[in-house]
């Protein structure tokens, strides 16, 4: 059994965590390979909803391992938090089970706050992002400054470390942005603490994914964000600073390519988006007020009101390239009963000239030219929360699914029609 990666094929938020917890079941490992707390998805466990941000989706199910891998950045505070809170409902979250890559990169509370002082210092400009640190953690890794995972192993020696990486990002938070230092001594205490505790979870991530496939196992290697988020292939700079696209996982947890079996894009019926930056199909009336209530689009991590709008198939297209998409997941499809037509952009026009292909590489203000070009189709009144077959779906629902297969040339093979674990047509 090979590797299956799981990706985002708009601007995340598009339920991954419940595709990854339907697949899991066939796995060995369930692998995150990027992003960090930014990310967050909802688990049921024993009657308790949690909101995981870091522990792999796959979590619930007792036999799999889960592993935070290289390409993942660390807040330990929340990833110890998670533990707990899962060990608190008696699910096993001990060494044995959850592995943290060591060469994972650590995010401390000074990248949190150069975070938000840099993108509040960006005006109207602001990225809007999740001030979780990410963009500043990355940026370290990239400039080979930064404290990895592993170096947990020698507590004190890695609390020396972060009370003299707060002191450096201290000078930057009170010179370039005027802000109140925060205590060196202080992050070195509670970081000497999670390192005391998350020590015994370390391990070499790219060998444990290694030895996983060599044993004709499966391993689920499972994204964070979606592909116009991606730091290369996205909506730059309104993204955020991880590959989040399927080669994103050979380079996040370190395994080639001839072991991917099967790619699967996950997308929701519609299309939404946090925070700032373009976003072609949005809907700022009624209709897309109706989709943000009745989808329950509000930020997992910031709770912040996700941007709603009309399905784009052009981005459903990119996504497919530039993951080499296998199959998709379509989420949510519920959500648009009861509207009686339904739009989906098929190309986007500019000046008379028509493009099918998404023209992400010319930056933002270049994609604001481009209009998007609807097709019409017939919506459906009736409740399809109950059904489990594709055949029993409403003719117009059918329709809708079957043109996306036929626009963007890959079959979907998993439809959500509902919040709870059994409601999919797969
Ligand atoms: P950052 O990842 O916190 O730096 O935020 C950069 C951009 O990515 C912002 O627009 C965020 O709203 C967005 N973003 C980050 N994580 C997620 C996510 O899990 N879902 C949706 N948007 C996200």
């Amino acid at each position: 059994m090979p590797a299956v990666v799981v990706v985002g094929a708009q601007w995340g938020d598009e339920g991954k965590g419940r595709v990854v917890d339907w697949l899991a079941r066939e796995a060995q490992l369930v692998a995150r390979f990027n992003g960090g707390d930014n990310a967050g998805h909802t688990v049921v466990a024993q009657g308790h909803t949690l909101k995981l941000h870091l522990v792999p989706s796959g979590v619930l199910y007792p036999t799999l391992t889960c592993l935070i891998g290289a390409g993942v950045v660390v807040n330990p505070a929340q990833l110890v938090a998670e533990m707990d809170e899962l060990a608190a409902l008696g699910i096993d979250v001990g060494p044995s089970r959850l592995k943290l890559s060591a060469a994972a990169h650590i995010i401390l509370p000074t990248h949190r706050a150069l975070d938000g002082a840099r993108d509040a210092a960006r005006g109207r400009g602001a990225i809007g992002t999740t001030k979780r640190g990410i963009g500043p953690t990355y940026a370290d890794k990239a400039a080979r400054v930064n404290l990895r995972a592993g170096e947990m192993t020698n507590p004190e020696h890695f609390a020396e470390r972060v009370a003299e990486a707060v002191r450096a990002h201290n000078r930057r938070l009170q010179e370039q942005y005027g802000m109140e230092p925060l205590s060196p001594e202080q992050a070195a205490a509670d970081y000497c603490a999670y390192a005391q505790r998350l020590a015994p979870h370390l391990t070499d991530g790219s060998a444990l994914v290694g030895e996983v496939l060599d044993a004709g196992e499966m391993v689920l290697c499972e994204a964070a964000q979606g592909l116009l988020l991606d730091l290369d292939h996205g909506t730059y700079p309104y993204v955020t600073s991880s590959s989040t696209v399927a080669g994103g996982a050979l380079t996040g947890l370190g395994f080639g390519p001839r072991h991917v079996s099967r790619v699967i894009g996950i997308a929701k019926a519609y299309t939404t988006r946090v925070g700032a930056g373009p976003f072609p199909t949005e809907l700022l009336d009624e209709v897309g007020d109706r989709i943000r209530e009745v989808g329950g689009e509000y930020g997992t991590t910031t709770g912040r009101p996700r941007r709603c709008g009309w399905l784009d198939l052009v981005i459903l297209r990119y996504a497919a390239r530039i993951n080499g998409l296998d199959e998709f997941a379509l989420t949510k499809l519920d959500v648009l009963s009861g509207l009686e037509r339904l739009k989906v952009a098929v190309a986007y026009e500019r000046d008379g000239e028509r493009t099918e292909h998404f023209p992400a590489e010319f930056g933002v203000e270049a994609l604001a030219q481009w209009k998007p070009v609807y097709e019409e189709l017939p919506g459906w009144a009736e409740d399809i929360s109950g059904v489990r077959s594709r055949g029993d779906l409403p003719p117009a629902a059918r329709e809708y699914v079957a043109r996306i297969e036929e626009w963007v040339g890959v079959p979907v093979t998993f439809i959500g029609v509902g919040p709870e674990r059994e409601q999919k047509i797969c």
